[in-house]
């Protein structure tokens, strides 16, 4: 079987890559944007661009492709571009498995099942372009596909398998290694997922026939203030370096509330 790790050097990409790469029955190929790449053998594409696109895709052909792309402030472009030249090359017996977020709930009245209404964002708010592109391509996919997984998640956390960690652990450890407090906010509300296992459950979801949406994570629902204090305990630190961000916010600033994810589904299938 083959497969393609679209964003193989990034966050979860990359722990993807080289879970699948220690597959010996698999032919694995990934791709890279920016120098330098993090493994030697992936292959440099902008997903964005059709010709290299096609020339890629047409050489790989792949029986899986795993989206693990993401470009904040073009993320509409990703969706726009990127994943329009992918569906068009798609065929009924090529997977698609693609890495959503919490943020189609921008509403921010969770916790939400996988069929709950996804919403969107005004253009002039701030975080915009990523929660509504993100909404634009689970349309898009469901509506054009139907051999795909949908992968919903929070924010992803952990060092992943190459020991790389996430932006938010990284800065509260160099905070804390510093003397330093640091603030979070304990009126958002998430389901965090690991990294290591997130790319677990996309492992199967390459190896097994499950199609469909599904929100991972292990459930676990906490506020960024209660997460990152009870992190901060396991990195050996005083939890109570840990403090209360405040809530104030601009109108076009407010983030999502409660974006939590209730995983009950993905439970019943993952081994
Ligand atoms: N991190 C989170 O907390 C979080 C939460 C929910 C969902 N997600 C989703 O999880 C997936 C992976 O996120 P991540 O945290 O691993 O992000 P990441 O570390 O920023 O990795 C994204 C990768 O996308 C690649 N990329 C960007 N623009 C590209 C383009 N035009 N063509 C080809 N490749 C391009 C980059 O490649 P180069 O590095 O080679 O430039 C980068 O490595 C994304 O779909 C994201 O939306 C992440």
């Amino acid at each position: 079987m083959k497969v393609c790790v679209f964003g193989a050097s990034g966050y979860v990409g990359a722990s993807v890559y080289k879970r699948l790469k220690d597959k010996e029955a698999l032919e694995v190929s990934g791709t890279y944007l920016d120098e330098p790449p993090l493994f030697d053998d992936l292959i440099k594409l902008d997903i964005n661009e059709p010709e290299s696109f096609s020339d890629y895709y047409k050489s790989e052909n792949p029986d899986v492709v795993v989206w693990s792309v993401m470009d904040g402030p073009n993320e509409h472009e990703l969706t726009d571009n990127g994943l329009i030249n992918l569906i068009t090359f798609l065929t009924p017996a090529t997977k698609l498995i693609y890495i959503s977020s919490d943020f189609v709930f921008s509403a921010g009245k969770g916790p939400y099942k996988e069929a709950d209404p996804l919403s969107t964002l005004p253009d002039d708010h701030v975080y915009s372009t990523y929660a509504n592109a993100k909404v634009k391509a689970e349309r898009l996919i469901n509506h054009e596909l139907s051999n795909y997984v949908i992968l919903r998640a929070g924010p992803i956390f952990g060092e992943n398998k190459i020991g790389k960690l996430d932006e938010r652990t990284d800065k509260l450890s160099y905070h804390l290694r510093s003397g330093k407090a640091i603030a979070f906010r304990d009126d958002l509300i998430r389901t965090f997922v690991n990294v290591e296992d997130l790319a677990g459950t996309i492992v199967q979801m390459v190896e097994n026939d499950q199609v469909g949406t599904y929100h991972t994570g292990s459930g676990e629902t906490k506020s960024y203030y209660e997460f990152m204090s009870a992190t901060a305990e396991q990195l050996g630190f005083n939890p109570n370096m840990v403090e209360k961000a405040s809530e104030y916010e601009e109108a076009d600033h407010e983030i999502p509330k409660n974006t939590a994810l209730n995983t009950g589904k993905i439970a019943k299938i993952m081994k």
